[in-house]
C-alpha cells in the first residue's frame, strides 16, 4: 500500500534536529559592535553554572536612548536581567538591580558604576517590590521603566501532569506570575500620577507552545501575555505602556542548569553549545544582548506607540512547524 510518494523534490525536514548537533567551537556572532569584557562570576555549587565571561556591549553610535530615565529590573543579578541592566546604563538610565541574590546583586551594581544600585528584593514578597519602587522615588523622584524579569523554571520532573506537585506549581506561579503582577501594581502606583511609563515583563517561547518546558513553567509563561493585555487595557488610558518579551533558549545560569540535567557528563561549554544550537535562524545565535536590546527598544521612546505587545525574540523558531514525511526510500 502506498504511503507517500514524492513526485517532486522531498520536502524540508525539521532543521531543528540538525541544529541540535554540538558545534565544535563557541564562536560568538557579533552584531554591530561588541566589547568583550571578561568577568569573573561566582561558582554556584551543585554543578550549576558558571558563566566564565560575559559580553558587555558598546552603545550603538554612542546614542543614549534612555537618557535621564530611571529603571527597576528584577532578576538582574544574573543572565538576561544583568545584560539588560548593562544595556540600560550604557544608554543613560539609572538602574535599580532588584534581586534576591545578595552576593551577585551588589557585585553587578558595582560593575555598572554610579548609575546602578542594588536593592534586595524577592518578587514574591509584595512589601519588597513596594520598597524597591519607593527607593526609585526617594532617590530619583520617579520611575520610568519597570522590567519584571525575575523568573524560575521550577523542577523539570515529574513529566506527567498526573504527578504534578501543586506546591511546586504554586511556587513557580508565585515568582513568574504573581511577582510580575506585583511589580506592575507598584510601578503603576507611581507611574499613574506622572502619566507615563514603560512596563516590560519577561515571558518565554515556552509560553507559546506546549512541550518546551515543564508544565508549571509553560503555564506560568503562557499567562504573562494575558497579564500584559489585561493591564495594558487599563493603563493605556493613563499613558503607560505594558509589553512583554518572549525569548528563545539562551545560555544563562538558568538554562544551563536546566539543560545540564539532561546532559550528564557535558561540560558547561558543551551545554552552552547545545542551548545555542536550539535556534533555527542560520548564522545567528540567541544571546542575552538580543533580549537586552528588545527591552531597550520597548523601554525607550522609540516604542512610544507599542503597548499590549508580546515581542518574540526567537529567530523564527515559533513561526513554523515542518511536516515530517517518511523518506522517499520508505515509500512504496
Ligand atoms: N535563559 C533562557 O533561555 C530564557 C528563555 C526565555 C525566558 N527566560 C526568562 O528570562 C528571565 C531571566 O532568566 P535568566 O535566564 O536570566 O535566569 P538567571 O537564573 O540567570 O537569572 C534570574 C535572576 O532572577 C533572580 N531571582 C530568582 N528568583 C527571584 C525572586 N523571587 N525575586 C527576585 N529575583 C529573583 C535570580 O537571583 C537571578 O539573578 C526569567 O523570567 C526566565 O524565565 C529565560
Amino acid at each position: 500500500m502506498c504511503a507517500f510518494k514524492f513526485t517532486q523534490d522531498p520536502p524540508k525536514v525539521n532543521t531543528l534536529l540538525v541544529s541540535l548537533r554540538i558545534r565544535s567551537s563557541l564562536s560568538h556572532h557579533i552584531m554591530i559592535r561588541t566589547l568583550p569584557r571578561k568577568l569573573k562570576l561566582k561558582n554556584i555549587t551543585n554543578g550549576t553554572l558558571i558563566q566564565k565571561s560575559s559580553r558587555f556591549y558598546a552603545t550603538v553610535g554612542g546614542r543614549s536612548r534612555l537618557e535621564g530615565k530611571v529603571a527597576i529590573i528584577t532578576g538582574s543579578a544574573s543572565g538576561l536581567g544583568k545584560a539588560t541592566a548593562h544595556e540600560f546604563v550604557q544608554h543613560g538610565a539609572q538602574v535599580i538591580i532588584a534581586d534576591t541574590d545578595t552576593k551577585l546583586g551588589p557585585q553587578v551594581a558595582k560593575q555598572l558604576g554610579p548609575s546602578a544600585q542594588y536593592v534586595e528584593c524577592d518578587v514574591t514578597v509584595e512589601a519588597q517590590i513596594e520598597e524597591a519602587v519607593n527607593v526609585a522615588i526617594t532617590n530619583y523622584g520617579k520611575l520610568d521603566i519597570m522590567y519584571n524579569n525575575a523568573g524560575i523554571t521550577g523542577p523539570i520532573s515529574p513529566p506527567s501532569i498526573t504527578e504534578l506537585d501543586l506546591d511546586e506549581f504554586d511556587k513557580v506561579m508565585r515568582i513568574n506570575v504573581t511577582g510580575i503582577i506585583s511589580g506592575i501594581k507598584h510601578a503603576a502606583r507611581v507611574m499613574i500620577p506622572k502619566g507615563y511609563g514603560s512596563i516590560i515583563c519577561t515571558s518565554s517561547i515556552s509560553g507559546l507552545f506546549g512541550g518546551l518546558g515543564p508544565h508549571p513553567y509553560t503555564i506560568s509563561k503562557s499567562t504573562i501575555p494575558g497579564v500584559v493585555k489585561s493591564v495594558a487595557s487599563e493603563l493605556c488610558g493613563v499613558g503607560i505602556r505594558v509589553n512583554c518579551i518572549s525569548p528563545a533558549a539562551i545560555p544563562t545560569p538558568m538554562s544551563l542548569t536546566q539543560v545540564g540535567k539532561f546532559l550528564p557528563g557535558f561540560t558547561q561549554e558543551q551545554i552552552a553549545e547545545v542551548v545555542s544550537g536550539l535556534g533555527v535562524l542560520k548564522g545567528a545565535k540567541c544571546e542575552d544582548i538580543d533580549v537586552a536590546r528588545a527591552a531597550l527598544y520597548l523601554a525607550s521612546d522609540e516604542a512610544k506607540f507599542i503597548s499590549g505587545h508580546n515581542l518574540i525574540v526567537d529567530g523564527g523558531f515559533t513561526s513554523f512547524k515542518n511536516f515530517v514525511f517518511p523518506s522517499p526510500d520508505k515509500t512504496v
